[in-house]
């Protein structure tokens, strides 16, 4: 594999889930690796589980990671063509990626969406310009539409947990005070409609996702009967697709309860407000299912680099 930029790089997401679960058993067994190999972990915006777990991956490999805040530690990147740069960005992307990648082997990218011009942001602008020109692989550790380290994490765990051969899964927009983005959601629709399960979407009106990641998944804007015999629920905000970027609605009646889950396992991707998307109740009950996420970021990642490794030149 070359590059890892959106859930459509898993060629077969059941035997990638098989092989992420053969690394959990023996996370050390390819230490040998990536002896002698580089990852540069580059941040234009915060991170906990995506910094910690994806340098955890690497570690396991045997790579030697290094992590660069770019927004704010280096010079500010240029990634319009032809711009006269007399303005806040004093250095090119296609000076940026070709230097990064005489130090690095692999090079992970989180830059997330600006919320404010949908085209832009469905373009790709960051993660594409690296790709482009970068001469080592790109790794996505969140763009402006999609999480797919997280989508690929989200598979394992209902792997793991499910119950019966076909669970159903509901993905259940819940309020938030802030306009996020929707690269969480758009992952997780894309790596459910590869799996073999019953999957909803729940959301209000005028918060459906885009109809390029739907497609022909049933949209519910009725929470309670889209929770109805639901396995698991997993649960993020976003900002309206349609009213690009806007918050639209904050009604509290979408925040998950103990009593709404019922027998459903709870999944969230974290971080997580407490009680304005879910309840203590659930969080810190057997149902929450997010820590065990959290711990497989590490081995989906490493499913990723283990995959890139075997493959570079
Ligand atoms: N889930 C996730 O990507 O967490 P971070 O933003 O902390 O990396």
């Amino acid at each position: 594999m070359k590059n890892y930029t959106s859930i459509h790089d898993i060629d077969n997401l059941q035997s990638w889930i098989e092989e992420a679960k053969s690394l959990k058993q023996d996370p050390l067994k390819h230490i040998t690796l990536g002896k002698n190999k580089t990852i540069g972990l580059l941040f234009f915006n915060s991170s906990l589980r995506t910094r910690l777990s994806t340098q955890k991956a690497a570690l396991n490999l045997g790579m030697n990671p290094i992590v660069m805040n770019v927004s704010g530690d280096a010079w500010g990147i240029e990634f319009e063509d032809g711009t006269i740069m007399d303005g806040r960005t004093a250095e090119h992307i296609k000076e940026a990626a070709a230097v990064v990648s005489q130090y690095c082997d692999i090079i992970a990218v989180r830059a997330f969406p600006t919320l404010t011009d949908r085209a832009k942001d469905e373009s790709e602008q960051v993660l594409r310009s690296f790709v482009e020109h970068a001469s080592v692989p790109i790794v996505n550790m969140e763009s402006a539409t999609g999480h797919p380290l997280q989508g690929l994490t989200d598979a394992l765990t209902i792997s793991e947990h499910a119950k019966k051969s076909r669970p159903k899964v509901v993905l259940s927009w819940a309020p938030h005070i802030k306009a996020l983005p929707h690269a969480v959601a758009n992952s997780f629709a894309q790596a459910m409609q590869k799996m073999d399960v019953d999957f909803v979407i729940a959301n209000p009106e005028g918060y459906d996702l885009s109809s390029n990641i739907v497609g022909s998944t049933p949209i519910i804007h009725n929470q309670e009967a889209a929770f109805k015999d639901a396995d698991f629920v997993y649960v993020k905000n976003w900002s309206s697709y349609e009213d690009y970027g806007k918050i639209i609605n904050t009604d509290p009646s979408w925040m998950i309860t103990k009593e709404k889950l019922g027998t459903a396992k709870f999944m969230h991707c974290l971080p997580v407000r407490r009680n304005v998307i879910v309840e203590d109740a659930v969080l810190d009950s057997d149902s929450s299912l997010v820590i065990q996420q959290a711990n497989n970021r590490t081995y989906a990642a490493q499913l990723v680099l283990k995959k890139i490794l075997k493959d570079l030149k």
